[in-house]
């Protein structure tokens, strides 16, 4: 269940909406086809925007909260499955409850998203099953309408139970996590082994994992690499933890790394001709995924 009493209205929901977070990681990691159209860097790093402020919060919030115990809580809980169960399509319904009340008129629901991401993936020729990825890869949005904070939804996502990277945004703000401190937490391997592989690290919790462990049976498995690990930019865009990495993560990393700029840069403020579009996913969601899923 989510955690009532213990955080405000303001620390559950730092953020105005969701995509404040997407569009402070457009600025961190600027579309490079953008920048060769002539768009300076500087151009996306707007300091007055407030909402880099709320983003700076967000942060603070998720090093502060997500210690290794806080994961181990929230993979217990929601890794039972036992709130709801849905037609792939219920739930594309049910993630669109997300309602973006910041800029109504400009931003697209996550459905939207999800299918551009799709859209963007097939146009490129590739399989078929990572289309599908594109089409799922946030459906662990869910989160934030089960009552979770958006700092345990989004943001992302990196190793706990071990040292920090600095390779993460906002590292400052882990020394006020309570593991900063903690004799074995605080250790480069902490509680892993050397090369141990990431199947065996826990990740801070958020709607990677959530979605992963989702559809984990359905997909194959560099699609589950690309659900898994999207938000672990410490490691598919800054190389760090290569400490915990086994040959598998790094034959898995290229996948993950594939699969980033259609996350980020497919974006569109023309949403695809869903009647169009309709038969093709409805036909590659049966194809892979069972009638319902869990969450
Ligand atoms: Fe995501
Ligand atoms: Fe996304």
């Amino acid at each position: 269940m989510a955690t009532p009493g213990k955080f405000s209205e303001k620390e559950i929901n730092p953020l105005g909406s969701l995509d404040e977070w997407e569009d402070d990681l457009l600025q961190r990691y600027p579309d490079p086809d953008t920048i060769a159209k002539d768009k300076s860097k500087e151009e996306y790093r707007n300091y007055d925007d407030p909402a880099r402020d709320t983003v700076r919060e967000f942060y603070r919030l998720n090093h502060t909260h997500q210690t290794f115990d806080f994961v181990q809580e929230k993979r217990k809980d929601f890794l039972q499955f036992n709130r709801k169960e849905m037609t792939v399509w219920d739930a594309f319904n049910f993630l669109n409850q997300l309602v973006d009340d910041s800029d109504p008129d400009t931003d697209l629901d996550q459905f939207q998203h999800l299918l551009q991401a799709a859209e963007a993936i097939r146009a490129d020729g590739h399989p078929d099953w990572m289309v599908l990825t594109g089409l799922m890869h946030d459906m662990g949005k869910v989160l934030c309408l089960f009552g979770e904070p958006q700092w345990a939804v989004v943001g992302d996502t990196f190793p706990v139970g071990c040292a920090y990277s600095d390779k993460i945004v906002y590292p400052e703000f882990f020394k006020n996590n309570t593991d900063y401190t903690n004799p074995v937490f605080s250790t480069k391997l902490g509680v892993y082994s050397q090369n141990c592989g990431l199947r065996n690290v826990s990740m801070s919790w958020g709607h990677d994992e959530y979605v992963y462990q989702m559809v984990k049976d359905y997909l194959p498995e560099p699609g589950l690499y690309m659900l898994r690990y999207h938000s672990f930019y410490a490691w598919h865009r800054e190389g760090a933890y290569d400490h915990l990495l086994d040959d598998h993560d790094r034959e898995m990393l290229k996948w993950v790394k594939l699969f980033n700029p259609y996350d980020l840069y497919s974006k569109n403020p023309t949403p695809p001709d869903w009647k169009q579009l309709r038969t093709y996913y409805e036909d590659l969601v049966a194809k892979y995924l069972p009638s319902t899923i869990k969450f």
